[in-house]
């Protein structure tokens, strides 16, 4: 039998090279493999932490523009809009029942965003990963392409399923795996030194930012004063600016700087910030230049995302249709 991937990205702003290099690749690698493939855009999740209306709505087209210029499929895969999906909020009611407060509590995720958001604590915060086990389960997935900080939550998913399971004496959910994205992507770090590139302007590059803008941050992104001798161990933000060149560059041309390091050159951080801004121009361009035609294409989007509800809808409806009949409900 086919197997089935499912995967979702917040829309919480533009996409940049590390979530194309962290998420997006490797979904396009799976979408050429014999899978039925799901992904969709978790604008319910964005609700959590971000609430305006006219904000939620570009961004969710945004994203999903983005993601087809990067070459997300949507012939191949379901791409859909997890809030036109109502089957997967009455399932989350229903598995909440299945998740202890204690358990929910120890969320390393909502640790960190209740100290990032000390004003808003809000119970969907709380309940985040129950929702995302709605996701997965509703379409009864094998396997999750996440990020290693969504590990937990999908440990979490696999404990409602199994507990679902022996509630009701059935095998109707399986037990999703997990596939870690970052194993072997190269994980991008920010501008600014940090360990991961997030969505703020000083640490990121877009996959809209034009030339002028790469090189602006390339050019002000953080730099040490060169080498201090041959093969010391490199600084943090010479080490993430060498991990965005790995990503963007060919080996060898990575080769040669990382020899001007080794052998303690100095004066050259000029040039590899030149080569950085050639070499993220050629990937995102290209991407741009698509983005803007899809995003200008409203008929083209809305389609996609019609589409795409009603082929995640059909599975969906069938899916709570049973978990209603196994729980008792089920009156006429
Ligand atoms: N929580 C995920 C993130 O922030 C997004 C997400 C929501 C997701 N539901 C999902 C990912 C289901 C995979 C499967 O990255």
């Amino acid at each position: 039998m086919v197997q089935t991937i499912v995967s979702g990205i917040r829309p919480t702003g533009n996409l940049h090279l590390g979530n194309y290099y962290g998420t997006i690749i490797s979904f396009l690698k799976m979408q050429k493999k014999e899978y039925n493939c799901y992904f969709f855009i978790a604008d319910l999740h964005s609700l959590t932490t971000h609430t305006d209306p006219k904000i939620l709505y570009s961004n969710v087209r945004n994203v999903i523009s983005e993601c087809i210029a990067c070459g997300l499929d949507h012939e191949k895969v379901v791409i859909y809009v997890q809030s036109d999906i109502p089957e997967i909020t009455q399932l989350y009611l229903l598995l909440n029942m299945l998740a202890p407060i204690s358990e929910l509590k120890k969320t390393v995720s909502f640790k960190e965003k209740i100290r990032k958001n000390p004003d808003n604590i809000n119970a969907g915060l709380f309940t985040y990963p129950v929702l995302m086990a709605s996701d997965i389960l509703i379409l009864n997935a094998d396997y999750v392409p996440v990020g290693e900080d969504q590990k937990q939550h999908l440990e979490l998913t696999r404990n409602y399923a199994s507990r679902f399971n022996s509630r009701y004496n059935v095998k109707f959910f399986k037990q999703p795996t997990c596939i870690l994205n970052n194993e072997k992507l190269i994980k991008i770090p920010g501008l600014d030194g940090s360990q991961k590139m997030g969505k703020s302007d000083k640490n990121c590059i877009y996959l809209i930012d034009r030339h002028e803008i790469v090189e602006k941050k390339i050019r002000s992104a953080i730099t040490d004063n060169g080498p201090i001798g041959e093969n010391t161990p490199k600084t943090k933000c010479i080490k993430n600016l060498f991990a965005i060149l790995q990503a963007v560059s060919s080996p060898d041309v990575f080769a040669y700087y990382d020899n001007l390091w080794v052998t303690g050159a100095t004066k050259w951080y000029s040039d590899l910030k030149g080569q950085l801004v050639e070499d993220i121009v050629k990937v995102t361009d290209p991407i741009c230049k698509r983005i803007n035609d899809i995003r200008d294409n409203d008929a083209f989007l809305c389609k996609v995302i019609k589409d795409g509800a009603e082929k995640a809808r059909e599975i969906a409806k069938k899916t709570l249709r049973k978990v209603k009949e196994l729980m008792g409900f089920k009156y006429f």
